[in-house]
């Protein structure tokens, strides 16, 4: 059966950092199930349809990749997938600050580990924030997203 991670995330949209770590969780574990989730403090962009469907075009094809949804807590979704660690990507300290809360609940509520896994520096100043703004004023972002994601930012700001 193997050991399972789960990669947790908003990917809204997928960008190439959440890429990264989604591919060097796989390189790694038997198993890694994709959850997309709602974070409360963030207003969305792409509907749960869409953001599935560009996850599915971006790592659907990594054969130990799985991609799913959850709506509740995530240390349930854990649970229900017989998961006992989650791998999140760090950028910066600001990362660390925001994901250690989160790592230390879900520890104490649900015996899940976090592992913080440095984003490769390339990514460093990419976030699906920033691409979403500098795509709605015509910037291009096409290096930093897979095509997929490229093409719906295009069409949805033409
Ligand atoms: O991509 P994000 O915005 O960093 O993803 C955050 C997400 C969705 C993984 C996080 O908000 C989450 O786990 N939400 C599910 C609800 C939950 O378990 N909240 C308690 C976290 S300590």
């Amino acid at each position: 059966m193997g050991v399972t991670a789960v990669c947790p995330g908003s990917f809204d949209p997928i960008t190439n950092g959440h890429v990264d770590v989604i591919r060097r969780t796989a390189a790694r574990f038997d198993q890694v199930v994709v959850a997309c989730g709602r974070n409360l403090g963030k207003q969305g962009m792409f509907d749960l349809e869409e953001r599935l469907g560009l996850l599915e075009e971006a790592v659907g094809e990594l054969p130990n990749v799985e991609i799913a949804t959850f709506d509740g807590l995530l240390v349930e979704f854990c649970a229900q997938r017989g998961a006992g660690v989650v791998v999140k990507g760090i950028r910066d300290g600001a990362d660390v600050s925001s994901e250690l809360p989160m790592a230390r609940m879900n520890a104490a509520i649900g015996s899940v580990e976090t592992l913080l896994l440095p984003g490769g520096p390339l990514y460093s100043f990419v976030s699906s924030s920033l691409v979403k703004e500098v795509a709605r004023f015509g910037g291009d972002v096409s290096d930093l997203v897979p095509p997929a994601v490229d093409h719906a930012l295009r069409r949805r700001f033409a």
